[in-house]
């Protein structure tokens, strides 16, 4: 197998014919050969190879092979030789995505902005589109994408399946439809790798490390579906529990119920953009309100062990772990945000009124010369958290965001893990450089997985 970078441009003629300059040909074992299938995502054609007198690495595509096999745009990708007279290019890379509305600057509402970002990552190494699931003709097995051009305003190509594809489906909702489980299906189907397979259910991750001997310990003692009885219980074997909802995010819904043998029963939660704080006489009177609150929905919640968090200036803090898995399927930790929670609040989201630190400033405050020794343990800990979801989950994974609290005993401790993490750490300005960083690791972990990758100085493998 033999890969190299390539100068891809096309030519006029309508028969279907490759040109390749002279060191493409040598670097991928080609010369001699009449003809090649070339192929693109899942689409092959065979076309006449011919020999380009010309130094550095060019393709010359005739008219006849871009249309064949629907070649988006000139510039350089890869070209990936693996022995059999197949020639692929590529990788062609699909970022999954949706939008309730479309507009032409804006074709992914909110996620538009990553997805640019993402996708100038990818320029000259791959054909790197973005789409969403209305976008796919199963019959002609092809997607009508969008490409982003050299001035960042879009355009739309239609090009046949991709070598892998990036999920970032945003609503937690529409993912979970048969349609959508029936979509992510036929790319496994014809074994189009797909990451990340859906958001996670806090439940479900509970459950799942719940058997993994090494995960377990940096899990807090979760129970979903808690009743009433087994609520009490927890809050006094514990002190205080957090109270979640299993599909809950950003902090909604979420309680600290905590018990004081002399005061009684308290919750603090956020009701109307404030936070407040309730006390009960009994146990019975905190659950009426919980129920009052939310009615049968309570049954799809979790309560877990309450972990006493590190403080600065009496404000617990803790972390998100944005975790990759790079080029040679290893999870990297590749950007790390402290959060510092606002005052009286139960979570520490920003828009809760949290405050965003790097964790050598947050870490730095709490353990002063042992920061370090802490920071490594805790990123330590996130690679085999990240490896246990992994092998405790039946689809693919490539990226989490793992949110862990370190408490004062400097113990490292998940409360949840995110598989389609949000990118708010990376607006911290010491932060923009692990924001890049992440997008980076996104490529490479799709060149890893369509086997375009490993290549060694000269291009080839
Ligand atoms: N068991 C716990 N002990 C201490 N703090 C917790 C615990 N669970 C959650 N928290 C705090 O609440 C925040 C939000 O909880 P999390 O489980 O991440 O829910 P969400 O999905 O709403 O983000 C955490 O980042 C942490 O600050
Ligand atoms: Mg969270």
């Amino acid at each position: 197998m033999s890969l190299t970078l390539c100068n891809v441009q096309f030519s006029q003629q309508s028969d279907r014919v490759v040109y390749l300059s002279n060191p493409v040909l040598k670097s991928l074992n080609l010369a001699g050969k009449k003809t090649v299938h070339i192929k693109l995502g899942n689409e092959t054609i065979t076309a006449a190879v011919k020999p380009l007198k010309r130094p550095g690495h060019h393709v010359y595509l005739s008219a006849g092979v871009r249309q064949s096999i629907r070649v988006p745009k000139a510039g350089n990708v890869y070209l990936l030789q693996d022995g059999n007279n197949d020639l692929q290019l590529g990788p062609l890379i699909g970022v999954l995505c949706d939008s309730s509305f479309r507009t032409e600057s804006n074709p992914f509402g909110g996620c538009t902005g990553f997805i640019r970002q993402l996708l100038r990552t990818g320029e000259k190494k791959a054909y790197f589109f973005a789409f969403a699931p209305r976008d796919v003709n199963w019959q002609q097995e092809t997607i009508n994408g969008y490409f982003l051009n050299a001035n960042g305003s879009w355009f739309r190509r239609v090009v046949p399946l991709p070598d892998v594809v990036y999920n970032r489906l945003p609503s937690r909702r529409a993912e979970t439809s048969s349609e959508i489980s029936a979509f992510r299906e036929r790319f496994t189907k014809r074994k189009i790798p797909f990451f990340n397979w859906t958001f996670f259910n806090k439940s479900d991750i509970y459950r799942m490390l719940d058997n993994d001997v090494e995960a377990l310990k940096h899990v807090p003692d979760s129970v979903s579906k808690p009743t009433a009885e087994k609520i009490k219980e927890m809050i006094e074997k514990h002190g205080f529990l957090y109270f979640k909802p299993a599909a809950g995010s950003f902090g909604v819904g979420i309680y600290r119920l905590t018990y004081h043998p002399k005061r009684g029963y308290f919750a603090r939660f956020r009701r109307s953009g404030s936070n407040v704080l309730l006390r009960f006489s009994n146990f019975n009177s905190m659950m009426r309100m919980l129920q009052s609150r939310h009615g049968i929905s309570l049954s799809n919640y979790v309560s877990q062990q309450g972990i006493r968090l590190i403080e600065i200036d009496g404000c617990p803090l803790d972390f998100r772990f944005h975790m990759h898995k790079n080029g040679k399927n290893e999870w990297v930790p590749a950007g790390i945000g402290a959060k510092k929670a606002g005052r009286g609040s139960v979570t520490t989201h920003i828009k809760n009124g949290g405050s965003l630190m790097t964790p050598e400033q947050a870490l730095g405050r709490v353990f002063g010369d042992k920061a370090d020794e802490v920071l490594e343990r805790a990123k330590r800990v996130s690679v085999k958290l990240s490896e246990a979801i992994e092998r405790n989950y039946p689809h693919r994974l490539g990226e989490l965001g793992l949110d862990i609290g370190i408490d004062q005993d400097g113990e490292v401790w998940m409360f949840e893990a995110n598989a389609k993490p949000g990118r708010s750490i990376f607006k911290h300005p010491a932060l923009k450089e692990q924001g890049r960083a992440s997008l980076s690791y996104i490529l490479d972990h799709c060149l890893y997985l369509s086997r375009f990758q490993g290549g060694k100085a000269d291009g080839t493998t």
